[in-house]
């Protein structure tokens, strides 16, 4: 069995973040999005990867390496434009072989990994196994519709009137049926060859097509509001450790992890929080929620409910809530007088300012 990654796309919802970086590249508690899918599919024992990238190849490349750092073979497939999942697929035929896959979106976060559901997908091997969940607005999704004994009978890419509030997560498992379907693809209304079409084209067919529905927590981390949750999830279960230097005048306060190089001084942190290497927290609040990456500075500032990527600085602002900070940033307070805002921001960026 492989594994068949998609790390493409533009991340068009992450802007300006994604300007420079891939948005499964986005920290979660300070660990790319991509790694944790990348371990969830370690965790299976499967070992063979391969990873679907666009314009990003480079960065995802240097980020990822060959797989070795997660146990894994990583074969990079350079799909040369975002034309949709089965696309992806269609590309990755030669190198899926006679294999069966799972399908993982990189920017997609299952709690709990992909162990259960890979092994009950090698034991009873449906054509396909989907993985769903119940969401408050499924037309942003794939929906499923489900028979009475949970079988799957029908499939919408984004419906304006949804069949039901069970949408596709972004796991998918395949056995080599599935390349008839995706060959037999037209593109969609929005240009795409949708994976969502080639399953119902497996249905259709007559093949058996599973689903599990998940009480667990998942996420599709394409917005904001939706990585800083994620972030939330992940941090809850952090196990606090402080390998850089906390001075005697700050207070860490429940699950706080001080990476090495780090320092605290004359700040109170409230956990969960993880603080990168190198980072300076100097006369300053971090509250609950938060990841700062490495190579940061907050002075003189109070910061929760966020996160902040590398080298950024934040200084003499009180205070940040539910932001998502990119890296490089500077953030200072203006002069008195005027009192005004003074903004450098780049394209697409989002402020929101109180007055
Ligand atoms: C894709 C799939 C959709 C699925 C979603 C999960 O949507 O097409 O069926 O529900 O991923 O993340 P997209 O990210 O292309 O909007």
């Amino acid at each position: 069995m492989k594994a068949l990654v998609l790390a493409g796309g533009s991340g068009t919802r992450l802007r300006p973040i994604t300007h420079t970086s891939p948005k499964q590249l986005v920290p979660v508690a300070n660990k790319p999005v991509l790694f944790y899918g990348l371990e969830a599919t370690a965790a299976t024992g499967i070992t063979e990867v391969g990873i679907v990238v666009g314009d990003t190849q480079a960065e995802i490349q240097a980020a990822v390496g060959d797989g070795s750092a997660f146990g894994l073979r990583v074969t990079y497939l350079r799909q040369e434009a975002p034309l949709g999942l089965a696309h992806a697929v269609a590309i990755a035929r030669d190198y899926l072989g006679e294999d069966d896959f799972v399908m993982y979106l990189g920017d997609n976060f299952i709690v709990g990994g992909i162990d259960d559901l890979v092994g009950r997908f090698t034991a009873d091997r449906p054509a396909a196994q989907i993985l769903l969940t119940q969401v408050p607005d499924p037309r942003q999704f794939g929906v499923a519709e489900l028979d009475a004994s949970g079988r799957v009978i029908g499939l919408e890419e984004k419906p304006q009137v949804p069949k039901s509030d069970l949408a596709l997560v972004g796991v998918y498992l395949f056995t080599p049926a599935i390349h008839e379907a995706v060959a037999k693809l037209e593109p969609s209304s929005r240009g795409e060859l949708e994976i969502t079409d080639a399953i119902q084209g497996l249905i259709d067919a007559g093949h058996r097509v599973e689903s599990t529905v998940i009480s667990g927590y998942w996420k599709d981390t394409g917005n904001v509001t939706d990585m800083l949750e994620v972030n939330r999830l992940v941090l809850e279960s952090l196990t606090p450790r402080v390998d850089g230097r906390v001075d005697a005048e700050s207070e860490l306060i429940g699950r706080v992890v001080v990476e090495p190089g780090a320092e605290v001084e004359r700040s109170r942190i409230v956990g969960p929080v993880v603080i990168g290497a190198g980072t300076r927290i100097l006369d300053s609040y971090v509250g609950p929620f938060t990841s700062i990456a490495a190579a940061c500075t907050i002075s003189h500032s109070e910061i929760e409910y966020s996160i902040v990527l590398p080298r950024a600085s934040i200084s003499g602002v009180r205070r940040i809530e539910a932001s998502l900070i990119g890296h490089d940033v500077e953030i200072t307070p203006a002069p008195a007088t005027p009192r005004a805002h003074r903004l450098v921001l780049g394209d697409h960026s989002k402020v929101q300012i109180s007055t």
